[in-house]
Formats: C-alpha cells, structure tokens, sequence
C-alpha cells in the first residue's frame, strides 16, 4: 500500500487527535507512504474538496487536543438499514466514495470510530476496499477490544460525583447525576465505584424505583443525610424501557428518577446532566497512550494487509479483530462481574432484582 485515507467516524472521544497524529507518523516515518485526512467521517468521500495530502506539520501538538481535527459525522448519508437481518446500504453513495478513493489514489482506509462507523467499514470491506478499523466509544461497549475516551470519561464523571459529595452533604441532599452510556453502563459503574455513590443504575440491571428509595432512607436512618445516585442514560426501570425525547436521542431518566425520589422521600433532590463535558477536552495519560499504541499498530496491520479487522487491545497485547465480529452485539456489563460485586460488598445499590 502507498497510501492511505484516514477519517474519524460517529461522535467525538478524547484521544482521536492522537490517534491522527501516530496514523501519521508511523506512515510517514516507518512506511513512507502517502496519508490523506478526510473531512467530515465518511461523508467526506463524496466531496474531493474534503481531503487533503497530511504531513508531520498538520499533526504537531495534537497529541492533547481534544475533538478531531478531521471532524466528524453520524453516519450521514451512510445510513444503512436493516431489513429481516440483512444490511441495506445506499449503493450509490458507496459507488461514490469508492470512485473518489480511486481517482485521489487512496489506495486503503483506516476507519476511527465506534460501532456505527465500523458497521459502515464493513460495508467498504465487503465491496472490495481494503480498510482497517481503531475502536472509538467513551461507552466502552465494543466487542473483543477497550476504547479510548472512556477512561477520560470516567475521570470526569468521578471528579463530578466528588464535587457533588461535598455539596450534597452541606445541604442533606440527593444528587442524581445522569452520565452518558447509551445501551450500555461502563461509565456509570466504573465512576460509581470511583466516587462512592450510593446507588448506580444502569442498563444491564432493570431497576426498582422501590428500591432506590429504600436505599436512600435507610442512609439516613443510619445519619447519612445525603446520597449521590448515578444513573447511565440508557437506564430503565424494571418492565419498562429506556426514555427517548422527540428527537429520539435519550433523555430523561436522570430527571425522572430525581422527581420520584423527591416525591417518595419528601427530601430536597437535585439532578445534574454530565452530558457532552464526559466528550470533550484533553485525553488523560491512559487515553492518550492507548489512542498512539492504537493509531501506531493500525499502520502496522495496513503494511501486512490485514484488512476487514479492527485493533484491539484486551488490557495485556495488541491484535487484530475481526471487524464483523466486533460489530456483532455491544459488550455489555457484565452483571456477575467483579465491579459489580465489589460495588455490592462496599453497600452500593443497583436497585435491581438482586439488591
Ligand atoms: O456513543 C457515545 C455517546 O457519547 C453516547 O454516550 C451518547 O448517548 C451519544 O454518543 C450522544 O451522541 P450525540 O450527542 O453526538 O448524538
């Protein structure tokens, strides 16, 4: 391969510049072959005007820079459908793209993005494009690999919970905080943890209103005039399912859950929305260097042609993926997992069938 197309996919997560810059310099330096940044996700395939030739100049400092210097879309015209299990893609558009790639000379793809974006990675792939994916969620919820952005994510989830702490207690209150996490609660459960909260809801565990309330009362029979309650965005209560607002994006658990504990408690409750501060800013040291190690090895697996595969890292080593098998189903919570036990042994609720 001579030369390469790199883009970033789906919603932003602090490290994705540094990804970008190690694409590049491992490209430019070890293999030196050509890199074209691409615009706007995918969609910048269908506009020439989006890419343009990168040199080690465009990725200086980036390696603490939050957001993506590329840019980035959800899906855009990409969108796939499904019908009865099959993928529906836009023929068209894909024809498009791949005509460009041809005519700039881009001889390979390196796809950065989440479970969307490597879905539509896979399309490429099945039409013949040679293409590698970098897995990219703060939720953390990608099969056979860890992201990078969730670690960030989870530090400033934490740092909310113990600021909310200290405010919480001086006024005996219940602070609900909502973290991100949409089918998944990797944030909720690791800042939970982190922070101490008092009941963490997510998910993987249907919860019980009931339940949270009683938690919260029997802290303060215990003089514990204040609780901190965590809930993933996706959460839901049990029988029920996860709360969308009218422009389908989820919304409103924090604030349901905040209104009822009120209710049942008669206590003073607050709700803070950590919302996109868990996205943005700087990546923290562990981010940035799985975001390099990520970025580096990507090239790597170009160089030996090992394409329709993602770069994933299991906490120990490096390897490749298979890119349909990581799109297959989300890496959920494990329920009888360690964490959740260890929240469990330290007295943290789930609310759930088992708490
Ligand atoms: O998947 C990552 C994520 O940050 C989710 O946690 C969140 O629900 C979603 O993206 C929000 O995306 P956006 O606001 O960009 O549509």
């Amino acid at each position: 391969m001579k030369s390469l197309g790199i883009l970033t996919g789906g919603g932003d997560a602090p490290g994705l510049n540094a990804v970008i810059r190690a694409v590049v310099k491992t490209a430019l330096r070890v293999y030196s072959m050509e890199v074209f940044g691409i615009e706007d996700g995918f969609q910048g395939l269908l506009e020439p005007s989006k890419l343009f030739r990168m040199s080690t100049a465009d990725v200086r400092g980036l390696l603490p820079r939050g957001g993506t210097i590329l840019g980035t879309k959800n899906k855009g015209d990409f969108v796939l459908k499904r019908e009865a299990g099959r993928v529906i893609r836009p023929e068209a558009v894909f024809e498009k793209a791949i005509k460009t790639l041809h005519e700039q000379g881009i001889d390979c793809l390196i796809a950065i993005g989440g479970e969307g974006t490597q879905t539509i990675a896979c399309e490429f792939h099945r039409l013949g494009v040679p293409i590698v994916g970098v897995p990219k969620t703060i939720d953390n919820d990608l099969q056979g690999t860890q992201t990078f952005g969730f670690g960030t994510a989870v530090d400033i989830a934490t740092e909310a919970i113990d600021r909310l702490h200290t405010t919480a207690e001086s006024h005996d209150r219940v602070i609900v905080l909502e973290v991100m996490g949409r089918h998944t609660g990797w944030i909720a459960l690791h800042a939970g943890v982190a922070g101490g909260a008092d009941v963490i809801l997510i998910p993987e565990l249907p919860f019980s209103m009931d339940k949270v309330t009683r938690q919260i009362i029997e802290r303060e029979r215990q003089g514990r005039r204040f609780s901190i309650v965590v809930v993933a965005e996706g959460a839901f209560e049990k029988g029920g399912s996860p709360r969308y607002n009218s422009s389908g994006q989820l919304s409103g658990i924090g604030y349901f859950v905040a209104k009822q504990i009120e209710a049942s408690t008669g206590k003073d409750t607050r709700l803070v929305v950590l919302g996109h501060l868990q996205r943005g800013g700087s990546p923290n040291s562990y981010d940035r260097i799985l975001a390099t190690a990520l970025g580096c090895e990507a090239v790597h697996m170009v160089a030996r042609g090992e394409f329709g595969k993602i770069v994933a890292y299991d906490g120990v080593r490096l390897s490749a993926v298979d890119m349909y098998e990581a799109t297959v189903g989300l890496k959920l919570v494990p329920v009888d997992g360690f964490l959740v036990k260890t929240a469990r042994n330290l007295g943290i609720s789930f609310a759930s069938d088992d708490d």
